[in-house]
């Protein structure tokens, strides 16, 4: 996920710009750039944080009134200056930004190397430039040289394009990643996001795919890619800034959770690159995770299916507590580090300390982040930035990396094909929210919550507890659902409410008994069963899933339903879910 601006207005438009793409930082940060157009295309571009990027650069000395603008969260290629957008042609005429992913980019490079085209960075957006130069060279107008271009690409994309040589027009498209047109008297706008251009206009066009736009100072032409005119609606945008940088949701937790369909599917596309790590590992006899907290949760749902499915010996370590054990690691184990920031001082710590004896894997959302640098493999996550505290959509992507790992571990096509069935139900899922909202109401004032599941579930319930600990600042405690009866029934009574998660499959009948021991203490339950499940009507709450999801992938969705729960008893309790205290994005110390 990255963001992208363009304008084009009656007057110099650097200052607009920046303020602009401020509103995007959300969307990426590891790098800025801004082109304008005068008698030629100026580029100002620099890794990090916007502000310390302008402090260097002074992004509104530039001039010109029509310009691009970029904020990045790097995919292909660390976010380094060269890395960062906007990326140009070899003869600095055509300029570009872009958010996506280009998927068929490796071949299109080489294509224009060989014909004699250089390129300036490891991205796969710097094909596009290069393909408009190519077929501007070769006679084209320049609508149609970006026509030919874009039928060139696989993947998505939204851009936003300068010619040095149209010096009042923008061209920009969308296939499979936001792009909006903003309309008013003074220019024309184009953004990945509302909240950019809000304080320019709220008089907005949306684009669907395959929808090329050209913008002047005066007016807005939307096509089809066969450069038809298409008649489009302008909306009038009534959210306030705040709400709009959340895409109309309250908050970021609960934007992220909507997210998480669409990062299933962004994650299934690295299944190749972990195809190609896996076979690069070297032998081992035995895998080993560490992590800590969500990513901690993540890797135990590892250790269950590595161990179930391929025979391997797994184990899972608290990043924490690795001084501790790391004695039993020798050249035989495969280490894997998981991370969503990439920077947790505690796993960084841990990988430091066992690089030299061991192979090393680490699974991060954030490109070019501390731990990348220092493990043998690396497999990134697709979740796009995640601003909430609480991780969500991480956790999801995340597990949808271990599944793969396992599936190629094990040579298994048919947990692959489970993997892509499941992006498509994971929508389904956002349909029992109204229904959570009740049960939050029900049960907001409770001081203490347990949730039980049964081997791969048991993560899950583990992952729940933490998120209702995290942000609405109830005990909540995850447990396997045999234990209780060792122990912690003695607490259990009306007061004490108990999330049961309850897939069909091979551990059903036992966590069900456990449940109806539950119940005969008094307990409320909340169940998470399958839509077909009968046995459980009137045990309690239930929140129902498609029954063909069972045990062994049920991590995946179920705690979709909980991130829900936790976060609405947060707002029952008048909490801000993004921000809960004492808590920190990035945990970088020990
Ligand atoms: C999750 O909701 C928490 N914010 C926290 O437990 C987090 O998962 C932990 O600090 C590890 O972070 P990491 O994935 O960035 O290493």
């Amino acid at each position: 996920m990255c963001g992208i601006v363009g304008c084009v207005l009656d007057k110099k438009v650097a200052p607009t710009i920046l303020k602009s793409i401020k509103k995007l930082e959300y969307r990426g940060y590891d790098s800025i750039g801004i082109a304008t157009v005068t008698d030629t295309i100026n580029v100002k571009k620099g890794q990090g944080k916007i502000d310390e990027v302008d402090s260097k650069l002074d992004f509104e000395d530039m001039g010109g009134n029509i310009g691009i603008a970029h904020v990045r969260w790097a995919t292909h290629g660390n976010p380094t200056k060269e890395n960062s957008h906007p990326h140009c042609d070899c003869n600095n005429n055509i300029s570009v930004v872009h958010n996506g992913i280009i998927e068929n980019y490796k071949d299109l490079r080489k294509e224009l190397m060989d014909e004699g085209h250089q390129f300036k960075s490891e991205t796969d957006t710097e094909v596009i430039p290069h393909l408009i130069e190519k077929y501007l060279d070769e006679g084209l107008e320049y609508l149609e040289a970006v026509q030919t271009t874009i039928k060139r690409l696989n993947g998505s994309y939204a851009l936003a394009i300068l010619n040095k040589d149209m010096p009042d027009t923008l061209i920009g498209v969308r296939n499979e990643s936001p792009l909006i047109v903003g309309v008013s008297d003074n220019g024309n706008y184009v953004a990945s996001d509302v909240p950019a251009i809000l304080n320019e206009t709220n008089k907005v066009i949306y684009l669907k795919d395959k929808e090329i736009i050209r913008l002047t100072k005066d007016n807005v032409e939307v096509m089809n890619l066969d450069l038809e005119p298409i008649e489009k609606e302008v909306t009038k945008i009534t959210w306030s800034p705040d709400r709009a940088e959340k895409g109309g949701y309250d908050h970021f937790m609960i934007k992220e959770i909507y997210e998480e369909p669409q990062v299933i599917k962004d994650t299934l596309s690295e299944a190749e690159k972990i195809k190609d790590i896996v076979g690069k590992f070297k032998k081992f006899n035995r895998i080993c995770f560490v992590a800590c907290g969500t990513s901690y949760h993540a890797s135990l749902v590892g250790e269950y299916l590595i161990e179930s499915q391929t025979g391997i010996p797994t184990e899972v370590m608290l990043a924490s507590e690795f001084d501790y054990f790391q004695n039993t690691i020798d050249e035989d184990t495969l280490i894997i580090f998981i991370t969503q920031s990439g920077e947790t001082a505690d796993t960084i710590k841990a990988l430091k300390k066992i690089k030299n004896k061991a192979e090393t894997l680490a699974i991060v959302n954030v490109v070019g982040s501390t731990i990348t640098r220092e493990a043998d493999h690396v497999i990134y996550t697709r979740a796009g930035p995640e601003i909430s505290v609480a991780a969500t959509k991480t956790y999801i992507s995340q597990l949808v990396c271990i599944y793969l790992l396992v599936a190629y571990l094990n040579e298994d096509e048919e947990l692959i094909e489970k993997l892509y069935s499941i992006s498509k139900l994971s929508e389904q899922l956002l349909d029992n929210e109204e229904h959570i909202q009740e049960i939050a109401k029900k049960y907001k004032d409770a001081n203490n919550f347990f949730y039980v599941g049964r081997g791969f579930n048991y993560p899950t319930a583990l992952e729940g507890a933490l998120k209702l600990k995290e942000i609405t600042y109830i005990h909540g405690e995850g447990y396997p659902a045999g234990e209780l009866k060792h122990g912690p029934l003695a607490l259990l009574d009306e007061n004490i409410p108990v999330v049961g998660i309850l897939p069909p499959g091979p551990s059903y009948n036992k966590t069900f008994n456990n449940l109806e021991e539950i119940k005969a203490r008094g307990a409320n339950l909340i169940l998470l069963c399958a839509n077909d499940d009968t046995q459980v009507d009137g045990m309690g709450d239930t929140l129902r899933f498609n029954p063909i999801i069972d045990e062994e992938l049920a991590p995946l969705l179920y705690i979709i339903d909980l991130q829900f729960l936790a976060y609405y008893i947060s707002i029952e309790r008048g909490i801000d879910p993004d921000k809960p205290k004492n808590l920190a994005k990035s945990v970088t110390v020990e």
